[in-house]
């Protein structure tokens, strides 16, 4: 494994090593055992958009971890004025020891990790979202100590957070079933993925696809970068709630996930946010310690 670009390209056994590692982590640092793999070592982190999670706990797990983490605005760098990302990959490979993107195109994270030399990590892009799934899959395991067997639930827009679910539930061994619009659908390449496995089911009825869930997960509706799609989408999506009704089709003891930020009343309603709430923010603790596996992986020597 030599970088983190999407979900995709990780085997079953490393999002496993991942897993397990980040449990170590978070033992260690719940009590108070040092452990620091990247002493001395620097993590870029370029951000093209907004973020509260995956800015924080990047930067404060590389510094658990001995190194140092450098925030990166793409607004303050020359990428923002047109240098393009193979030479910002080159120039950045000879002063850092691995980069965090987030950004809108997939394409250029592969760029970076094509053109750079040194590890990069996906922190989010248009397509996928593989640092929060990993979190998602160590909480899964946390609560529900298994991952293989268990049905998991994504109900709204067929985006990143879909994307990625879908393959790491698929390669965990979980049952996936998606609700999407039919104009909202994940992506081609995943979905070709999806023809391996019997147990993977898309609706566009979230009734449906909630039936004897062990996890229901559900997404905003309008995506950073489509801002400007926000009433249409609250068309194409309403109906398309984590709710009482879809808690009803779910087993009794479902949990719920959401990566945050959440818009309640629209894709899930505050009483059902309220009732998982413990689940929903374990899960972004957990972005803290996955990241760190991530990166001891990638770039510890
Ligand atoms: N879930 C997530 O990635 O949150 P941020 O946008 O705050 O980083
Ligand atoms: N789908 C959301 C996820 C945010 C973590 C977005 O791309 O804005």
């Amino acid at each position: 494994m030599k970088h983190l670009l999407k979900m995709l390209d990780l085997s079953s056994e490393e999002i496993i090593e991942i897993l397990n590692l980040a449990d170590q982590l978070k033992y260690e640092l719940k009590h108070g055992i040092p452990h620091p793999h990247l002493k001395g070592k620097t993590l870029g982190m370029i951000f093209q958009k907004a973020s509260t999670r995956t800015r924080v706990s990047f930067e404060t797990g590389m510094y658990q971890l001995g190194g140092y983490p450098l925030f990166l605005s793409a607004n303050d760098l020359q990428i923002g004025r047109g240098e393009p990302v193979q030479d910002t990959a080159r120039v950045l490979s000879r002063y850092l020891d691995g980069i965090m993107i987030r950004t809108f195109a997939q394409k250029e994270v592969e760029d970076l990790a094509e053109y750079g030399s040194i590890p990069i990590i996906n922190g989010l892009t248009d397509f996928c979202h593989p640092c929060q799934v990993l979190a998602d899959l160590m909480t899964i395991r946390e609560f529900k100590g298994r991952l293989e067997g268990l049905k998991m639930c994504y109900i709204g827009d067929g985006n990143n957070m879909a994307n990625s679910l879908i393959v790491g539930g698929l390669k965990t061994g979980m049952t996936v079933s998606v609700a999407t619009p039919a104009d909202y659908m994940p992506d081609a390449e995943v979905m070709e993925f999806t023809k391996g496995f019997d147990c993977f089911e898309h609706t566009t009825d979230p009734l449906v696809a909630a039936k004897d869930a062990d996890v229901i997960f559900t997404d905003v509706w309008a995506s950073m970068g489509q801002e400007s799609e926000k009433a249409k989408r609250e068309i194409a999506f309403k109906g398309y709630q984590v709710n009482d009704d879809v808690m009803a089709q779910a087993k009794a003891d479902a949990m719920v996930l959401h990566c945050l930020p959440a818009h309640r009343e629209e894709e899930i309603t505050a009483k059902v946010f309220e009732a998982h709430a413990n689940e929903i923010f374990e899960e972004a603790e957990n972005r803290l310690h996955a990241q760190k596996a991530v990166m001891v992986k990638l770039m510890a020597e």
